[in-house]
């Protein structure tokens, strides 16, 4: 049975693929903070497999219990989707450093160190990583996240080279607005919904679904000739090159 790692996937687009996974008859992880979250969605998804592992992976410890709960064999798909903003940001220049350094953690720092743990466990040929970036990445922006997801594409790409030989494909996805997340608000949209609309081609936010079903293409046999490469799903708000 092919066995997925859905980080963040008790909520949002890391719920939408963890679903996706589920409806093909994948054995599913789904890996977050909070155990009720987890658990509804995996009670959700029967009678699809679906473990949930409570962690959280801006710390070692979080890799490590991942790590530890996973049963015997290869883990076929990975997904790197566990992230999101600072809400706790405190005045001051302490406040703007345990800030930056906070958002690190939990969306890049948590990728890697998971990833580094999982590494040895990844199907050797065929195994596929997906990283979830976002849109800040491709516009800049003076602050942690930015740079966390930013920093999450060069990785990525080295990822990708270090997993090539072994047939381990590594790509990216940089989500735009997508709305029925808690990415914002636990009401699922922005305070700028409207302005962030109005940015894309398409005259509508993202939601979770998009960015599931390209994650699920890329795990897919029809990907199998594409590694090192971002994918962005934005309805047309930052155009491609
Ligand atoms: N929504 C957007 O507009 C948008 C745009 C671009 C990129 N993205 C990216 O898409 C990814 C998924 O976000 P989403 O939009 O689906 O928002 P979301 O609903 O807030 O999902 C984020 C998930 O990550 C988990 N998580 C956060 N910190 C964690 C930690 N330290 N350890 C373990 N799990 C953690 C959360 O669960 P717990 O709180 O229970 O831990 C939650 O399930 C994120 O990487 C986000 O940066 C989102």
């Amino acid at each position: 049975m092919t066995r997925v790692v859905v980080t963040g996937g008790g909520t949002g687009i890391g719920r939408a693929a963890a679903r996706l996974f589920a409806l093909d008859g994948a054995e599913v992880v789904i890996v977050g903070r909070r155990a009720g979250v987890l658990e509804e969605v995996a009670a959700g998804l029967r009678p699809a497999t679906v473990r949930t592992v409570v962690a959280d992976l801006a710390e070692t410890a979080g890799a490590e219990r991942v790590l530890a709960a996973l049963p015997d064999g290869p883990v076929d798909v990975f997904v790197n989707n566990a992230g999101g903003v600072d809400r706790a940001k405190q005045p001051g220049l302490a406040g703007y450093a345990e800030s930056f350094r906070r958002t690190l953690d939990t969306n890049l720092f948590s990728a890697a160190v998971l990833t580094e743990a999982l590494w040895p466990r990844l199907a050797r040929p065929g195994a596929r990583v997906v990283n979830v970036s976002s849109v800040a990445a491709r516009r800049g922006g003076a602050d942690g996240y930015t740079a966390a997801k930013a920093g999450m594409i060069g990785w990525s790409q080295g990822l990708a080279r270090k997993g090539g030989p072994d047939g381990i494909l590594v790509n990216t996805v940089a989500p735009g607005y997508v709305e029925d997340t808690e990415f914002f608000d636990p009401s699922g949209r922005s305070v700028r919904h409207d302005a962030l609309v109005a940015d894309t081609l398409l005259g509508r936010a993202g939601v979770p679904g998009d960015i599931a079903s390209v994650i699920h293409f890329l795990a897919s046999p029809g990907a199998a000739w594409i590694t090192g490469q971002v994918f962005d799903i934005n309805g047309g708000s930052v155009l491609g090159r």
